[in-house]
């Protein structure tokens, strides 16, 4: 039978972009805590470097965005997107304690001139996961006086940069940044220590509401405008495979709060004027409650769809989520969403799969007004260096050529048209 078509239009002035990071494509980034000359430089002072130096691949020259930001916003371009989500690199402004480098705020005022010139909406990050080494030697996020740094840094670059940005992310998905680098020591800085690593997110909380403030205070002082400031948070749609147990009802409501709602209950409501949703995946909770900090069962014994970072692809848990965060009554922007694979088209419907639940919580009463999608360029992923491959554009990391793949026209189609078909 042949079904009409349909098309599922998106609101009016929704945002289309991608996101990336600065350490993970400018390359070279040199002076901040996942860099092997760092590791090499402190690793009689911190042993965790030791441990890191085997473990983190070497970031090395990546993307080269540094020097080719210009390529990639042609590619922003040429996929109709409005908006662009990138982040800065503390380390690179501030090398060493408090000496601000005048020649890399420039270099990051020429990168969003020119997005403006483009007529493409800024959302900027200001810490992706990446801070400087003099700031870790002080025990970094660990010590709730250390925020002053952070907030020095924020006030440097918002004075430098504020007339350029639409919208402020202070912190991208701290609950990520505590549960790889402090409760499984998978990332810089290698600890296994679960009450460090609780300390360490109250102090990202703390900071992400200073900074807010802040930035908020030195934008209409100075430069008379009132951008939207908020964090990317990291949602995952929680499932419990034991419906009718209390039990397991209640260990899954204990991930889904502290995971999903942590960062907000202790950041406080009032200080985010948006939420930025980054989803890639549904976590399937362990059967047996005895277990609690052994979260997953592993969801591929099953036969469903994984990625290659091996993540359960499950798009209707987008839906889930964004509809449980309506509760708060704020815009919410996708600030990441996608997949790694070598599959192109498995990109294409993953995409596809993901806007159809979008719309579908957007016709619900949820307010979504843009979606960026992870990542726009293939890039290094952290601890799995760079062998998954997010992007909507290939890069050959020898040559540094870029190449659009399909699902970055079938995005651009979507784009252009401010919707999906069916
Ligand atoms: C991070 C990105 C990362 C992506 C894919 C997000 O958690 O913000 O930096 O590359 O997920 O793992």
């Amino acid at each position: 039978m042949c079904m009409p078509k349909r098309f599922l239009k998106f609101p009016e002035n929704f945002l289309w972009g991608s996101a990336t990071a600065s350490h993970q494509i400018e390359g070279d980034c040199k002076n901040n805590d996942w860099s092997h000359e760092v590791f090499n430089r402190y690793k009689d002072q911190l042993p965790w470097m030791r441990q890191a130096l085997e473990k983190i691949p070497d970031v090395g020259t990546s993307c080269d965005s540094f020097n080719r930001y210009k390529e990639d916003f042609d590619l922003i371009e040429k996929m109709n997107n409005n908006s662009h989500r990138l982040s800065i690199e503390w380390a690179r402004i501030e090398p060493k304690e408090d000496e601000f480098d005048d020649q890399a705020i420039k270099h990051y005022r020429n990168v969003l001139e020119d997005l403006k010139r483009r007529n493409i909406k800024v959302m900027l990050s200001l810490h992706h996961f990446t801070s400087p080494a003099w700031f870790i030697l002080k025990k970094g996020w660990e010590k709730s006086s250390n925020n002053k740094y952070f907030l020095r840094y924020v006030k440097y670059v918002v004075e430098n940069l504020g007339d350029l940005v639409d919208f402020w992310l202070t912190i991208n998905e701290p609950d990520a940044y505590v549960f790889c680098g402090y409760f499984h020591g998978w990332w810089p800085p290698m600890q296994k220590n679960k009450l460090k690593g609780l300390i360490v997110f109250r102090n990202l909380a703390k900071a992400h509401k200073r900074a807010y403030v802040l930035i908020h205070q030195i934008c209409n002082d100075k430069f008379n405008n009132k951008p939207e400031v908020g964090f990317a948070n990291s949602l995952q749609a929680y499932s419990s495979y034991i419906k009718h147990r209390l039990s397991n009802q209640l260990k899954q409501y204990f991930y889904y709060k502290v995971s999903n709602h942590g960062f907000y209950l202790l950041s406080g409501k009032r200080y985010h004027d948006f939420l930025g949703v980054n989803y890639y995946f549904q976590v399937r909770l362990n059967r047996k409650y005895s277990k609690l900090f052994s979260i997953q069962e592993d969801p591929s014994v099953e036969g469903r769809r994984m990625t290659d970072m091996n993540w359960l692809v499950h798009p209707h848990g987008i839906y889930e989520v964004l509809v449980d965060l309506s509760t708060y009554k704020k815009p919410i922007y996708v600030t990441e969403n996608g997949i790694a694979t070598e599959d192109d088209s498995f990109r294409k419907q993953f995409i596809h799969e993901h806007l159809e639940e979008i719309y579908y919580a957007i016709k619900a009463g949820v307010d979504v007004r843009g979606y960026f999608y992870w990542s726009l360029l293939d890039n290094y992923e952290w601890a799995e260096g760079y062998r998954p491959k997010f992007g909507l554009v290939a890069v050959d990391f020898d040559t540094k050529q870029r190449q659009m793949k399909e699902s970055g026209e079938y995005y651009a189609n979507i784009a252009k048209k401010n919707g999906l078909e069916l």
